[in-house]
């Protein structure tokens, strides 16, 4: 079953780099397309390469052969759009808005869902992932198979992008967020367009797709798409490896005791076991790990009553099988599983796991160590009274939840981990944060109103 799966520790994920072929080609113009970073080695050239998906996305590229758009002018395109709030129905959203640079570009807030959309007051119904190390996550595949250990094994559902692996890549992703109603709220390319030929990147993109190009508006939405894409695999703001740990692996720095104790703790199988799913250790060609195998996997984090869409007791995320995720709404076995996500920067959070229902590290920690022995503590009850375990997944669907350790019955009821190693974890989990990060944590904060601080309220 998917809840027994792979979950061997030490198997580890190659590092996929999911550019289209012919994104490939353009980068290969004024920079290497996958620069590894220090350390690491650039096994990554044989990954697979993701096919452009629509016809309008290859006539983006295709608009004036004569001119060919160069990363660097993509990369600078996106990252103006990246922060420009003219480009929402509201005038008030940015992507910057809920993926802050400033938090690893997540939200420096710890409401569990953002709100946006056309008011600029619609909840969202996730909480906002961290945009960091995006590059490396495979496109989703329903059976995933190592390129190291053992290949033969079946890994199940994983990667994708989006908590439950709906868009193929980051170019794709990049287009929803542009027209959701949770989001930006354009609705459609035209009406994107329109907002975009308002703004002061209307002229770069007539300078590098041709003066009809606005006119065009599949074609303009796939350039916009593709610009953003090209943006969010800037090495050093997406992919820096700047963390302690990193300088750690690198040679250059050490570990504090209480950090080693949590690296140890969360390597054990036997206690955190968390890197079975949450990869700490360079892969076999040197790359550094990205703390997550991205593999979809069924927790049963408790429902979270903060979030507005959950005020309908019908309303239920279940990942992978919907409702958001609509293909694979058949496969009853992947309901309630939601990708691994990368725990670099992890703790500049505020609301942890798909639906943001913890606000403290240590207690996303705890839930792992404490799920099985003490349900009354992490789920609700019903009217009756009685713990209603896993109190967002059906009760059909239970058979799919990961039981491995740190979860399951234990030898007179200790759990896995100790309140000490719980903290250990916690200080080892604070050496992924990227160096970027800490400096903005200690810089004064801009003056109100600058987009890309602070994501809208609720
Ligand atoms: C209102 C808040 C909000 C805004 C604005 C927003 N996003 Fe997101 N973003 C989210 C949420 C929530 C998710 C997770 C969605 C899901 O899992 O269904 C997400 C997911 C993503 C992901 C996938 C992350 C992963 O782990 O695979 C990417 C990439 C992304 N957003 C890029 C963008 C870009 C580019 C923009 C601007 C065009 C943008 N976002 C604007 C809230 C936002
Ligand atoms: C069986 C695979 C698996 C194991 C083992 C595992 N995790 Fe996770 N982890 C996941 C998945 C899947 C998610 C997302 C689940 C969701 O949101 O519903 C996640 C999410 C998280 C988050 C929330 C991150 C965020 O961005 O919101 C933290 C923190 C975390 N894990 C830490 C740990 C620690 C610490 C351990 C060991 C004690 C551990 N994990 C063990 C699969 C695993």
């Amino acid at each position: 079953m998917r809840s027994a799966r792979r979950r061997d520790t030490g198997s580890r994920l190659m590092a996929w780099i999911a550019l289209s072929a012919s994104l490939i080609a353009l980068l290969a113009c004024d920079r290497p397309a996958t620069r590894a970073p220090e350390g690491e080695a650039s096994g990554v050239a044989a990954a697979p390469a993701v096919q452009p998906s629509s016809a309008s996305r290859r006539a983006a590229y295709d608009v004036d052969p004569r001119h060919p758009v160069s990363a660097t002018e993509l990369g600078a395109l996106g990252r103006a759009l990246f922060f420009d709030a003219s480009l929402s129905a509201s005038g008030r959203t940015a992507c910057a808005s809920c993926h802050d640079p400033a938090h690893a570009h997540a939200p420096g807030n710890a409401s569990p869902v953002q709100r946006a959309g056309a008011d600029g007051r619609t909840p969202g119904v996730r909480a906002v992932p961290s945009l960091r190390y995006l590059q490396f996550v495979p496109p989703f595949s329903e059976h995933h198979h190592e390129n190291e250990g053992d290949e033969s094994i079946d890994a199940g559902p994983t990667g994708g992008h989006t908590w439950d692996g709906r868009a193929a890549s980051l170019h794709e992703q990049a287009g929803l967020p542009l027209l959701s109603p949770f989001e930006m709220a354009n609705g459609t390319p035209e009406a994107f367009v329109a907002r975009l030929k308002q703004t002061p990147s209307a002229a770069r993109f007539r300078a590098l797709w041709g003066d009809d190009v606005l006119e065009r508006p599949a074609d303009a939405f796939a350039a916009a798409a593709m610009a953003l894409e090209v943006f969010q695999q800037t090495p050093a703001e997406f992919q820096p490896f700047s963390s302690k740990y990193d300088a750690v692996l690198r040679g250059q720095a050490e570990l504090s005791p209480a950090e080693a104790r949590g690296l140890a703790a969360f390597n054990d199988p036997a206690r955190g076991n968390c890197a079975a799913c949450h990869p700490s250790e360079p892969k076999a060609d040197g790359a550094l790990p990205l703390f997550s195998d991205f593999g979809h996997i069924a927790l049963g984090v408790p429902r979270n009553r903060a979030i507005p869409a959950n005020a309908d007791p019908a309303f239920r995320d279940l990942g992978l099988c919907g409702p958001l995720r609509t293909d694979l709404r058949e496969r009853v076995d992947y309901c309630g599983a939601f990708r691994a996500p990368s725990l670099r920067n992890v703790a500049t959070r505020q609301s942890f796991f798909h639906n943001g229902v913890f606000h403290d590290l240590a207690e996303a920690v705890r839930f792992y160590a404490g799920r099985d022995l003490d349900p009354a503590r992490w789920y609700g009850r019903d009217p009756q009274g009685r713990i209603r375990r896993f109190d967002d997944l059906p009760e059909r669907y239970q058979a799919n939840l990961n039981r491995e350790p740190p979860f399951g019955e234990r030898p007179r009821r200790r759990p896995a981990l100790s309140e000490a190693e719980v903290r250990d974890i916690v200080a080892f989990l604070r050496t992924l944060t990227d160096a970027d990060v800490i400096e903005a944590a200690h810089r004064v904060p801009a003056p109100a109103g600058r987009v890309g601080r602070g994501a809208p309220r609720p």
